[in-house]
């Protein structure tokens, strides 16, 4: 079934949940924008890490300036690219940002035993001068990022004329592309 023809978003969870699934499939690494204190756009790639109904997930540092960017400008976005549908889906957001309790603790006893791990473990936070004499966490700087989406704008190349639709949680609307 032509999904753009059901009218509804469904499909799209299950579609972008395999995508978070998959590190093979290079859509998993999407583009996160953020607004920081002066206004200004921030644009960033991540690993989209898992998806359900009107919310993906990200991780990352908590004292990277994305998080301390969401804690005072919530709203966010996050772009996708799919090369091999020719799909993007623009996503826009309201950010949570979860640093401690029950979830990120399970994270960590998933992933502190990886590779992975040492990226929450780093002596200085992101975007630091380079200090060498810094030494390594002990603790690790873990975030979630949840994003609640409340809009996608979803934009099909084809050849046979592309299709855009807006998609949110009240309903869903054909735009010209
Ligand atoms: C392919 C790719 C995947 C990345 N995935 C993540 C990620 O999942 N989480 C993250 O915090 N940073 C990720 N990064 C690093 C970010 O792009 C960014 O450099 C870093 O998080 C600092 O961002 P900020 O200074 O805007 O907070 C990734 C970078 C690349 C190139």
């Amino acid at each position: 079934m032509d999904p753009f023809l059901t009218a509804k978003p469904d499909f799209l969870w299950e579609y972008l949940a395999d995508i978070a699934a998959d590190p093979s499939n290079p859509a998993r690494v999407v583009t996160l924008a953020t607004i920081d204190s002066e206004g200004l756009p921030q644009a960033r790639s991540v690993i989209l890490r898992e998806a359900a109904p009107w919310a993906l997930t990200i991780y990352t540092d908590k004292r990277s300036p994305k998080v301390w960017q969401l804690k005072q400008q919530h709203r966010a976005q996050v772009l996708l690219w799919d090369r091999e549908k020719r799909w993007q889906l623009r996503c826009s957001a309201k950010a949570e940002v979860i640093t401690e309790g029950p979830e990120t603790e399970q994270l960590w006893e998933r992933i502190k035993d990886t590779h992975a791990a040492q990226d929450y473990l780093t002596p200085q936070a992101p975007g630091e001068v380079l200090d060498i004499n810094a030494l390594a966490q002990e603790v690790p700087q873990f975030a979630i990022l949840r994003l609640h989406l409340t809009e996608i704008d979803w934009l099909e190349l084809r050849r046979e004329g592309h299709r855009r639709q807006r998609l949110t949680p009240e309903g869903v609307q054909a735009l010209v592309p």
